[in-house]
């Protein structure tokens, strides 16, 4: 953020400090010769006498360049899922009976392991989702500014209706502008009232498509695994609307979703990648972390050589744990690797020991 100072700035310009302080007082702005100018202010000067300032690049910004995509490099990707919804109203429940008879379709008896993140495969193309619990990663995800769920599934208890952690639910996915597909579970039950909740929704904009409105609700009792087909359908319908994409031919890029150490494996991370392709041998930094993927496995236990969009996989081969909602970058080398996670971590004990020592960091760092 900050520049060169004012005495830099004059002997660079050509002029005496003192006469440097006087210009610059013109302009209104009182310093002193040691003073670090902000780039507004070194560039409004520079221009007065016919100079260009140049912002260098930070650290971060020279490490993890990234081009904007091309259209024509552009592939479809699938969709990345959260569920969402009050306490007892059968998120867990509905990923049991997603992954159940998933697994019963495709591989008979293979066990999925948790990796905090799994995928589903449909005829018409496969989903993905977020099995940590819902919403405390979403808020720590978001909180952290990563963007991972493409939709978010609003799981509501037909008997019980829209309750506080409904509405909170709603509105973090309200305002991350993810859009909500909402399921009215345990239908079941006698004490069911659908028409009831669609009504409690419509208070919140969430009006179903049969009344006039644009949101998608799916009727299922997640414990008699009814419905289930009906829902992953309807996901993929409403990410087709979405289109998204991503470019599978250039390093990749995604978020920790979980991580954690492992006794035996030392620290393994689940890592959603967004974009890119993640291979065996990839150099990259996570967070305050950095390291070389030893070996990747997928939902089904599998180890895998690369990892295209829209795949969760856990990473073996980091320095250290990184935190859910750290963002993953494959970089260059593994200089760039250890310069940019060595640097996060001065970073973090400057911020953790208090504001004055963070004073010359990005100086020190400048060198590297
Ligand atoms: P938390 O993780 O505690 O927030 O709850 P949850 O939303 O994950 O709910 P969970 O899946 O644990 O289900 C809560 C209770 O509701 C359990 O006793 C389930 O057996 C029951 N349940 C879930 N789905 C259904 C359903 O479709 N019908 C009926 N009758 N019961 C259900
Ligand atoms: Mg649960």
């Amino acid at each position: 953020e900050e520049g060169a100072t004012v005495g830099i700035l004059a002997s660079e310009l050509g002029f005496k400090g003192t006469e440097m302080i006087m210009h610059l007082m013109k302009l209104g702005v009182m310093a002193s010769i040691n003073q670090r100018l902000d780039y507004e202010t070194l560039q409004a000067i520079s221009n007065q006498f016919g100079f260009e300032a140049v912002r260098k690049l930070t650290l971060e910004e020279q490490i993890l360049q990234d081009e904007p995509d091309d259209a024509t490099n552009l592939l479809s990707r699938s969709p990345v899922i959260t569920i969402m919804g009050h306490v007892d109203h059968g998120k867990t429940s509905l990923l049991d009976a997603i992954r159940q008879s998933n697994v019963m379709d495709t591989e008979a008896g293979q066990i999925t392991q948790h990796i905090g993140a799994y995928h589903v495969e449909l005829e018409s193309g496969s989903v993905v989702f977020l099995d940590t619990p819902g919403h405390a990663a979403f808020t720590a995800m978001r909180a952290r500014g990563a963007q991972v769920t493409d939709i978010v599934v609003l799981v509501v208890a037909a008997d019980d209706g829209v309750m506080p952690q409904t509405v909170e639910a709603l509105n973090h996915a309200k305002a991350a502008g993810v859009p909500i597909l909402v399921v009215l579970n345990k239908m079941d039950v006698e004490s069911a009232r659908p028409d009831h909740v669609k009504r409690q929704l419509a208070e919140y904009d969430l009006v179903p498509e049969e009344w006039g409105g644009q949101t998608i609700f799916v009727e299922i009792s997640a414990k008699e695994r009814i419905g289930i087909e009906e829902l992953l359908e309807m996901l993929l319908l409403e990410a087709e609307l979405l289109e998204l994409s991503a470019n599978p031919n250039k390093p990749a890029r995604g978020t920790v979703a979980e991580a954690k150490l492992d006794k035996g494996r030392g620290p393994v991370a689940t890592v959603l990648v967004q974009n890119g392709t993640l291979r065996v041998g990839d150099v990259f930094v996570a967070g305050r972390y950095n390291g070389k993927v030893r070996a990747m496995i997928n939902d089904r236990g599998h180890h895998v050589k690369n990892a295209p969009p829209s795949t969760p996989v856990e990473v073996l081969g980091f320095t250290g744990v990184p935190e859910a909602g750290d963002q993953f970058f494959v970089v260059g080398s593994e200089r760039d690797a250890k310069a940019l996670s060595e640097f996060r971590q001065a970073q973090h004990r400057a911020t953790q020991l208090g504001p004055q020592s963070r004073v010359s960091l990005e100086e020190l760092f400048q060198q590297i």
